[in-house]
């Protein structure tokens, strides 16, 4: 049986904000690791862990648990040795979930940790599934009902930090027959057609014409 690795996204912090499929995944998995600021594996101050605590308590089951120090300093020794924890992990158990808050999608540590499996454990990588969550803004925009985006305006997010940035766009609401020769793309452009319906397409590159309302181009940022 091939082993599987879930990065799990745990919503923006309260227990209520998880979906279907994360709570499920995790009810199946052998063991969820958790990470933790607190180099003696302490969960006092994790909000991910009183997450996973309040669905063990709120659904009835229980699930071995294994700290990962997370100091976030942006270290690729800090991430090596999550990577190994999760890398351990998998040895050991053929179902392995990571949380994180949020959306793994969003500057979350999921994709710094992919990018090293990807490298020394394609097998890993292969059988690794993401699974999205609800981010910070999606829920404080909720909070105070304020739209994000409508009609013809959009949406920046933009890290706070004195440096160049690179960007990743979203064109989304396109209308049928759109010519997308007017999307110049600067980094890997993908083409996503009815995600989750019939027919969905995923399609690497930028489809010419749109055929289906229900169609996003992400134009995602370039690596170094
Ligand atoms: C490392 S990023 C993680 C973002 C997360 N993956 C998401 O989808 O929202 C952390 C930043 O997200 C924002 N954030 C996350 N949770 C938040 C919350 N509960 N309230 C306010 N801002 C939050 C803050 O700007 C914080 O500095």
């Amino acid at each position: 049986m091939d082993k599987k690795l879930y990065m799990v996204s745990l919503g923006a912090g309260d227990a209520e904000l998880v979906t279907l499929k994360a709570l499920k995944t995790l009810q199946n998995s052998d063991v969820i690791c958790i990470p933790t600021k607190d180099k003696n594996d302490n969960f006092k101050k994790s909000i991910t862990h009183k997450i996973v605590q309040t669905l063990f308590n709120d659904f009835g089951f229980q699930i071995k648990i294994i700290p990962v120090y997370t100091p976030m300093k942006f270290k690729v020794s800090d991430w090596q040795r999550q990577v190994e924890i999760l890398v351990n992990a998998t040895e050991n158990y053929d179902k392995v979930s990571f949380v994180t808050l949020g959306d793994a999608g969003v500057y979350s540590t999921v994709y710094y940790l992919l990018d090293i499996i990807k490298v020394q454990n394609p097998q890993i990588y292969e059988n690794c599934e993401v699974l999205a969550g609800v981010t910070s803004f999606s829920e404080a925009s909720a909070k105070i009902k304020k739209p994000l985006c409508v009609g013809d305006s959009s949406l920046s997010i933009v890290p706070l930090i004195d440096r160049k940035l690179k960007n990743t766009t979203i064109y989304m609401r396109p209308v049928r027959g759109f010519d997308t020769q007017i999307i110049k793309e600067q980094g890997d452009i993908y083409t996503f057609e009815n995600l989750n319906f019939k027919g969905e397409k995923i399609i690497k590159g930028k489809k010419k014409i749109v055929e289906k309302y229900m169609t996003l181009f992400i134009d995602f940022f370039k690596k170094d």
